[in-house]
């Protein structure tokens, strides 16, 4: 694929107007490389609602609508329900509009395969999105581990728990989708949620060699179960280990911006460990990130822990991409199926009773 840098601000349309259209439009506001002119949404009232940020954009129903009007779009912030990514992101790219896709990607090879023969046909960009990437305190601990502070790593832990009590309100119409990914499989800690762990996973160590899980359920209420406790331990190409717990603590209140997800992130190292303490949510509320190195411990209190400002800083990056050209995507669409295999893995190693199983043999 040739890409050619835009030489004015990028003509945006955002596509799908729900939750997340509240963290992802930070990167939007007041930035000189884009111009929002179209809103995309089948939902009256979030058209309505959303149109007040953008008075100048012009508002449709649906893609087929935008794309009959002629109007001039170079790239779509694609914000859709997980279930549409696919047709989604095929429709979108065959208009010949760059996109850039939340994440889970997709649930299976086959449909990776669909969108990224979709974006090989129509010569433009597909990106999926990874905000995890942009948040300081976890791109602070990779510098850490990277500058050799605390040593030659020896392994690393990651730790997320999903509360039942706390955080902003997600729409009843969100679950509802949620709900049937929940159906096919793919659960929302360890695939939708997940997904950024994983993708921190092979952001900060590289390829994982080898995979074993055992992803466990709980009914929390009849007919939904949600996809804990579940371990996953691997160990990298470089010979790091890791091992992530996912816990399910459904009375347990945790003050959160947004979701309600304790999170940590830990990698200790043959002098001493890095921390990162929290992201999504506010559960311990000591600096975001600890360096400890011996005998004396270091904490971070200056840096941007708004789980937010990933957001604004991923799709800044991406804007001035399209500008520039310049640097990585995070994630190409190719990085995206790493991970995509990563959790699929996982999936095959789990039925099959926690053997090793390597993504790079996921079929
Ligand atoms: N990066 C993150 O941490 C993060 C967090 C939450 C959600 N997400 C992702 O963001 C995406 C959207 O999630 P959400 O929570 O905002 O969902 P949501 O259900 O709140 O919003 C989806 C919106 O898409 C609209 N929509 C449905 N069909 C459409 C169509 N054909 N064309 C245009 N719009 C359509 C709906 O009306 C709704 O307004 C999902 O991929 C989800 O996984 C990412």
């Amino acid at each position: 694929m040739t890409f050619t840098p835009l030489d004015r601000p990028v003509r945006a349309a955002i596509v799908g107007l729900g939750r997340i259209y509240d963290l992802n439009v930070r990167a939007y506001r007041d930035n000189v490389d884009v111009e929002v002119v179209a809103l995309v949404d089948p939902s009256e009232e979030r058209r309505a609602q959303r149109a007040l940020d953008w008075p100048d954009a012009e508002v449709f129903e649906s893609v087929a609508d935008l794309a009959a009007s002629r109007l001039e779009i170079d790239a779509v912030e694609a914000l859709l329900p997980i279930p549409l990514h696919v047709d989604g992101v095929v429709e979108l790219l065959g208009h010949g509009w760059h996109v850039n896709l939340q994440k889970p990607m997709c649930n299976d090879l086959a449909d990776a395969e669909r969108m990224l023969a979709a974006a090989q046909d129509s010569g433009r960009v597909l990106r999926v999105m990874e905000n995890y990437l942009f948040y300081e305190p976890l791109r602070r601990l990779k510098q850490t581990v990277e500058s050799g502070e605390i040593g030659e790593v020896s392994g690393y832990h990651l730790k997320m728990v999903a509360s039942g009590r706390g955080g902003w309100d997600v729409p009843a119409s969100s679950y509802e989708w949620q709900f049937r990914q929940m159906r096919d499989g793919r659960g929302i800690l360890v695939f939708d949620d997940g997904w950024h762990k994983l993708s921190t996973m092979v952001w900060l160590f590289g390829p994982v060699r080898e995979v074993r899980a055992w992803i466990g359920a709980t009914e929390v209420v009849p007919g939904i179960v949600i996809d804990a406790p579940t371990t996953l331990v691997w160990e990298h190409d470089n010979g790091a280990r890791g091992v992530w717990d996912i816990t399910l603590a459904t009375d347990m209140y945790l003050r959160s911006d947004y979701y309600t997800n304790d999170e940590r992130w830990e990698v200790t190292g043959r002098r001493g460990f890095a921390r990162v303490n929290r992201c999504t949510g506010r559960g311990i509320q000591q600096p975001s990130l600890e360096v400890y190195a011996d005998g004396e411990m270091k904490a971070f209190h200056g840096l941007d822990d708004d789980w937010a400002s990933s957001f604004r800083d991923s799709g800044r990056h991406w804007l001035r991409w399209l500008r520039t050209g310049e640097g990585p995507l995070w994630w190409s669409a190719d990085e995206a199926v790493d991970v995509l295999r990563l959790a699929l893995a996982a999936y095959e190693s789990s039925a099959a009773g926690g053997t090793g199983v390597a993504p790079a043999s996921v079929h």
